[in-house]
């Protein structure tokens, strides 16, 4: 709530909304698939940065390439090539969140391919297996990494059922820096691990303040939002335009009137927004806290599009596997802080001590636990066992709860899931790769265990991640 207050008069529009009561089967693809192939060469390395604004000063941010989370368009059917250049002082790797592709392309180190050290290539290739809004990132000392800038944007086109008049992907994320100097400051605090995060000091929407989009006035624009940020979880909304959700984790649904949807760490939400006439302004906010934040703003420019009432087409669906449900193996997962014994052994370590380079990427700390074990803390190199062995082939409907009373945006490696229900919340079903588990809430996915090897079940906000809050499955 709390939208009223922003701009006193005409807020209403498209918020308010129920979502409609038969959800429309999704269609099949209209477009043939691509084939080919799109090379890719990222170069992480320290660059320089204005986050905020061309006037303030220069953050020593790290990127894939010389703009900040370098944005990758490429076909449904092409392959893609990448191959990562490590310029950094550390090592790192890159995980593909959300893709569906073979297990060592997975990018997580010391569990589906070795660390890529300082002034080490390493080449991926796979062919995206489904459409829609993706992203990359490391998955080592993440809360370092990512928090100096370290990710890139990935969208495969190919699910469109009619064009759209634009197409704008926004990335929020927050920065740890001093206003003054630009100069990063710790990335995560024993507070922050210990509870919801440590928030960052700026908010940014592609890298700047919020931006303003001029965009064909009466047109139908698809908005690819991705929260790319640490720890903060969104409220998204808008006022002064009709929208519609068209996507959840890239992943289609059949179109519902966005209210408001809460959008942790790592989450993806694509909506179709009608831009206002000419002359005319629609914003989006974040309205988790008491103040909405603006996002960004939506100008109408040009001549007046479409008069036809706002009617967003579905995307089309993908080849996501549906799962059995009936004789589905079952599976349930406690997110839980660890216990006394153990936080009493915790040590006040810097948090980002550098041992968690080589100590399987858990920091010197253990806070939090997955079916009350947790990640090898510093100086453990062994691979702990997986938390469960899972069948080839077989479907899996899965409990996820949280013990907490903090949020935990869940993410499954690999296999794109369908989020059933939730004991506290209405949720559409969905199928996603990341759900945010509200405190106490317990939600149910399934998934077809399909493709073989060890797959990463973690929570994303990553200082959580990092203290323990991560496991994986093995499918064999
Ligand atoms: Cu986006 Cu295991 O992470
Ligand atoms: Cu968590």
């Amino acid at each position: 709530g709390g939208g009223l207050a922003v701009a006193g008069v005409a807020l209403l529009s498209a918020r308010g909304l129920a979502r409609p009561a038969k959800p429309v089967p999704l269609p099949p693809r209209t477009a043939a698939p691509a084939t080919g192939e799109h090379r890719l060469s990222l170069v992480a390395a320290e660059r320089s940065a204005k986050l905020l604004g061309p006037d303030g000063p220069t953050t020593p941010v790290w990127t894939y390439a010389d703009d900040l989370f370098h944005l990758v368009r490429m076909r449904l059917g092409e392959t893609l090539h990448a191959e990562l250049d490590n310029r950094l002082s550390e090592h790192t790797a890159i995980h593909w969140h959300g893709l569906r592709i073979p297990n060592d392309q997975d990018g997580v180190p010391y569990v589906t391919q070795p660390p890529v050290k300082p002034g080490e290539r390493h080449a991926y290739d796979f062919t995206p297996p489904d459409a829609g809004t993706f992203w990359f990132h490391p998955h080592c000392d993440t809360v370092a990494q990512l928090g100096r800038g370290l990710a890139g944007v990935l969208i495969v086109e190919g699910d469109e059922t009619q064009p759209y008049d634009a197409d704008v992907a926004l990335v929020l994320k927050d920065w740890r820096i001093d206003e003054a100097t630009g100069q990063f400051i710790e990335f995560s605090t024993t507070r922050g691990a210990l509870r919801a995060g440590t928030f960052g000091t700026v908010r940014t929407v592609n890298g700047g303040p919020a931006p303003r989009l001029e965009l064909p006035a009466g047109g139908d624009a698809r908005i690819r939002l991705l929260n790319l940020d640490s720890t903060r979880v969104g409220d998204i909304g808008i006022e002064g335009a009709e929208a519609a959700v068209v996507a959840i984790d890239g992943n289609p649904v059949s179109p519902f009137p966005l209210k408001e949807w809460r959008l942790g760490p790592a989450m993806r939400l694509d909506l179709v927004v009608r831009v206002p006439a000419e002359g005319g302004e629609a914003r989006l906010f974040d309205y988790f806290a008491a103040k909405p934040v603006l996002l960004a703003t939506i100008a109408g420019e040009g001549e007046d599009r479409k008069p036809a009432a706002f009617d967003p087409a579905p995307l089309s669906r993908s080849d996501v596997p549906e799962p059995k449900l009936k004789g589905a193996g079952r599976l349930s997962f406690a997110f839980a802080t660890a216990s006394e014994k153990k936080a009493a052994l915790a040590v006040e370590a810097d948090p980002l001590s550098a041992a968690l380079l080589d100590s399987l990427c858990a920091a010197q700390k253990t806070n939090w636990t997955i079916n009350r074990e947790a990640w090898p803390a510093g100086g453990d190199s062994r691979l702990p066992k997986p938390l469960a062995l899972l069948k080839l082939g077989r479907s899996y409907v899965a409990e996820l709860s949280n013990e907490t009373p903090h949020v935990h945006p869940i993410h499954l490696h690999g296999f794109t899931f369908k989020v059933l229900r939730s004991t506290r919340r209405d949720l559409p079903v969905h199928f996603a790769d990341t759900v945010l588990l509200t405190p106490k809430e317990r939600i149910t996915i399934a998934f077809v265990a399909d493709r073989p090897g060890d797959w990463m079940i973690h929570c994303h906000l990553i200082e959580h991640q990092e203290t323990g809050m991560m496991g994986y499955l093995k499918v064999a």
